[in-house]
């Protein structure tokens, strides 16, 4: 079996459409456009990649975009009353501060300091809590895009095995509670699992979120497994590469995600649709 390609491209840029169909519509009734401020402290590499995908892509939508570039040795205080200020911008739906955060900031205190109807990134307690009892409200974008990426291919949840590798507070956890939402029976592994490959091999569906090449072996795949791979992870010849042994894999599942083009471009697409999803929140609770 060669498993049949999940193209997380072209499925982030119809929900990008739609989004500029909306706002397009929204504004030309008179409504503002949906605002999100952008945060990053200091200049890590990828992260500044990011945020530049990230500004570019709220443009493209029509939405109002902020861009918050601040010094690595910005005060803890200082970036708090920042917050605040957003919190309070009635311009602003969403603020996503992106991480990693230097280590002298408190990245915790940071997340929680954000009102919850602006927790674009779904990382406030109170938005994973909401989604650990059913009532999700803005959800976690790498995961939530998962979920649609899942959707997109009919997939069944009831009954099936779902397996999550990585257990971090991005990606793992919200994604276990997202396919236990679906129906799915669910496992996670993490960095005291003491038999990963046992897991790997009885997952329906499988999500490996670690940042390690390779850590999940093909031959592990069940034969008709859907595979998604989270990893992006940069060779030493400079090609992007996921955390699953991609080509053997493909031999052995139904569906699969590439890296690049799988989940990478959904992560910007839930941004946005959580973004809009603010705006509408904070909409209904200004009427
Ligand atoms: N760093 C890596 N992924 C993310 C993300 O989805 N959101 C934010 N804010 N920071 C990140």
């Amino acid at each position: 079996m060669t498993a049949t390609l999940i193209d997380g491209k072209a499925i982030a840029q119809q929900i990008r459409d739609e989004i500029r169909d909306t706002v397009s519509r929204q504004t030309q009734q008179g409504q503002r456009p949906p605002g999100l401020a952008v945060i990053l402290v200091g200049s890590n590499h990828a992260s500044t990649v990011y945020v530049g995908h990230k500004r570019r892509a709220c443009e493209e939508v029509g939405f109002h975009s902020e861009a918050h570039n601040l010094d690595a040795d910005i005060s803890e205080a200082e970036l708090l009353a920042l917050i605040d200020k957003l919190n309070h911008d009635s311009t602003i739906d969403g603020i996503l501060v992106q991480l990693p955060l230097p280590d002298h900031i408190d990245t915790e205190t940071v997340i929680e300091k954000i009102l919850p109807s602006k927790d674009v990134d779904g990382f406030h307690p109170y938005n994973v809590g909401r989604l650990a009892v059913r009532l999700p409200l803005l959800r976690s974008c790498t995961p939530y895009g998962v979920i649609h990426l899942l959707d997109s291919i009919g997939e069944v949840y009831k009954g099936r095995n779902a397996v999550v590798v990585g257990a971090s507070n991005i990606v793992g956890r919200p994604m276990s509670l997202e396919l236990l939402l679906a129906g799915a029976t669910v496992t996670v592994c993490h960095r005291f699992t003491s038999d990963l490959e046992a897991h790997v091999r009885r997952a329906d569906i499988l999500v490996v979120a670690v940042g390690k090449p390779g850590i999940v072996a093909g031959e592990w795949i069940k034969p008709g497994a859907t595979v998604i791979d989270v990893g992006i992870n940069r060779t030493e010849d400079g090609k992007l590469t996921g955390d699953v042994d991609f080509e053997a894999a493909r031999e052995r599942a139904a569906y699969i995600t590439p890296v690049p083009g799988g989940v990478g471009p959904m992560t910007v697409a839930i941004l946005l649709k959580n973004t809009l999803e603010a705006a509408k929140l904070h909409q209904q609770a200004s009427s």
